[in-house]
């Protein structure tokens, strides 16, 4: 096998070809521009808000707000970035197909490996989550599961061996025996799983309505958080802005980055859109926008509201609340909570099938992934499969390793979409002008040869001067390990940065792919180092499925599919 072959890419033309309206159509297209932004609204609002942001809040302080904007930056380049994707290749195998355009089939196999992470494991801590505040509301109206069917196993146990008092070590006291495994696990996230399979199974068109009217559920009640919440901010709780430093900050960066994970979900449902060049890059854009402003007064009026020492807590938007004694909000908080995670999982769990189904036309994945239900027009094992997937983990697994998994592999996927963009060859004027009157998205080139590497220099500059330890702390190899990691990971960015000034100077980058590239990479420097081994694993256990299984079975080794 040459080592050229790993790096074989497939012709853009042959892809459009294929996908939507070609080989492969059978899909319904019924999604407008509204659909889609709202489905990039229902991806993006949910465990990450509701839940991830506490643990986020309490680690960073009121600075906080800081994370929510560098992610909303790394984010908005990275939208434009699958906007110009979208608007080239629509169809629906989303970073996945991307990069099979841009890096070769080994980087695609790579990403739609860990783009699993982004769907499937994520759509386990919003299970998880989804289950904690359902909980709460049937704790409300006097129904009381008994503990051991609220947890996972996993954090039952941990709370035994550590005999700390509360749900776990209940749960671990009173749970029935099956021989000698003590029966644990989270009945509501293992039903809510269920159900979302089975509509996500049922049809696009009915899971689009279920999904748009839980959109307005949501963002009429984060408004209602944001307006109650702002009478209750007493200023004083700003102050310290960064109580454990920016590195407290930054400890942040899984739960806020999550928070954002799901403009990007909008990709792959560009089969079913009725004008995918068009739509798909303001519905990613759009959604994106409207988040980021809520995230960031969100994050305000929380960290205003109480010090950030009370907001380590699972359901951080409800203490609020309980802490005020505003008691009517805090069901209402609930509500919002549940209706906003049922519709991330619901957007999760429809991204994945379509990623696994584009993959498997590529001969990447068995042939059975993609068939299309001749009823419903959905892709039906692939959609099971994904059931399982999201399933059987709920039973072992706990939350916050998910969490950091999930954020990881996406930042991962991200870096690939902005490094694509670059690669893209560029297009000729008359394509350019073609694009621009059918409507079609297109990112506009700014130059980044003396742009980029000044911006380099003069942030080195502030970030010397604001914090003037930065840099001698970064060169500091005596802390520990997770310190360490962090020292490491920010010289490697920082080396990184000035082969990139460099390559911007000598290849005059494109600037805004680029700014995404980079700032992604700066958030994958916040990633402890048990993210970054249990990472590693996963990708090795993919390229070993790749080279016994997809690599033989690819399309392109007895197809003219070949680019160029
Ligand atoms: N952004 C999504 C959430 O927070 C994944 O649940």
């Amino acid at each position: 096998m040459a080592l050229k072959d790993l790096f074989r890419k497939k012709s853009i033309q042959k892809i459009v070809q294929q996908g939507g309206d070609g080989e492969h159509g059978g899909l319904q297209k019924v999604l407008t521009v509204r659909d889609l932004t709202f489905f990039g609204i229902a991806a993006i609002i949910g465990g990450g808000t509701f839940s991830a942001i506490g643990n986020a809040c309490f680690s960073g302080g009121p600075g906080v707000t800081l994370l929510y904007v560098i992610c909303a930056i790394a984010c908005g380049f990275t939208a434009m970035c699958y906007a110009e994707f979208a608007s080239r290749v629509p169809v629906s195998g989303s970073a996945y197909t991307y990069a099979y355009v841009s890096f070769g089939e080994l980087f695609a196999w790579i990403i739609g490996w860990a783009l699993i992470m982004e769907y499937s494991i994520g759509n386990i801590y919003i299970a998880f989550s989804w289950s904690g505040y359902f909980t709460n509301l049937l704790e409300a109206v006097n129904i009381h599961l008994p503990e051991w069917l609220t947890i996972n196993h996993h954090a039952a146990h941990e709370a035994f061996l550590a005999n700390k008092p509360g749900e776990g070590l209940s749960a671990w006291q009173t749970a029935p025996m099956i021989g000698s495994l003590k029966v644990i696990f989270d009945l509501p996230a293992v039903v809510i799983n269920l159900l979302i399979t089975y509509l996500v199974y049922r049809g696009t068109k009915e899971s689009k309505n279920f999904s748009n009217a839980m959109v307005y559920v949501k963002l009429l009640i984060i408004l209602l958080i944001i307006v109650v919440g702002a009478f209750y901010i007493d200023i004083e709780n700003w102050t310290p802005f960064m109580p454990h430093g920016f590195g407290g900050v930054m400890a942040g960066v899984s739960a806020v980055f999550f928070a954002y994970i799901g403009f990007d979900a909008v990709s792959t449902l560009a089969e079913e859109s009725k004008n995918p060049q068009r739509d798909l890059p303001k519905g990613m854009i759009y959604s994106l926008v409207i988040c980021t402003v809520l995230y960031i007064i969100l994050a305000l009026v929380l960290t205003g509201m109480v010090s950030y020492e009370l907001l380590g807590v699972s359901d951080p938007l409800a203490e609020i609340f309980k802490l005020k004694g505003v008691k009517w909000m805090l069901y209402i908080v609930s509500v919002a909570a549940v209706v906003a995670m049922t519709s991330v999982m619901l957007v999760f769990q429809l991204g994945q099938p379509r990623i696994w189904m584009t993959m498997s036309r590529d001969g990447l994945m068995p042939e059975k992934f993609s068939k299309i239900h001749p009823k419903y027009k959905t892709p039906g094992f692939a959609t099971i499969i994904t059931g399982i997937v999201v399933g059987l983990p709920i039973f072992f697994t706990d939350e916050n390793f998910v969490l950091d998994f999930t954020s990881i592999g996406t930042l991962f996927a991200f870096v690939l979409v902005c490094g694509g963009v670059l690669m893209l060859s560029p297009q000729s004027a008359e394509e350019m002008a073609e694009r621009q009157t059918r409507g079609k998205f297109r990112i506009p080139y700014i130059n980044s040869k003396y742009i980029f590497p000044i911006l380099l220099v003069l942030s080195t500059v502030i970030v010397h001067y604001a914090f003037p330890d930065f840099f001698s702390n970064s060169f500091d190899f005596s802390g520990d390990s997770n310190a360490l990691t962090a020292n490491i990971s920010m010289d490697i960015f920082f080396l990184f940065c000035i082969v990139m000034a460099v390559l911007a100077f000598l290849k005059n980058l494109s600037l805004i792919p680029l700014l995404g590239l980079v700032s992604c990479c700066y958030l994958l420097t916040g990633m402890a180092l048990s993210n970054w081994k249990w990472f590693g694993l996963w990708l090795l256990i993919g390229l070993v499925i790749y080279f016994l299984y997809s690599r033989n079975n690819s399309k392109l080794n007895t197809t003219a599919e070949i680019a160029e």
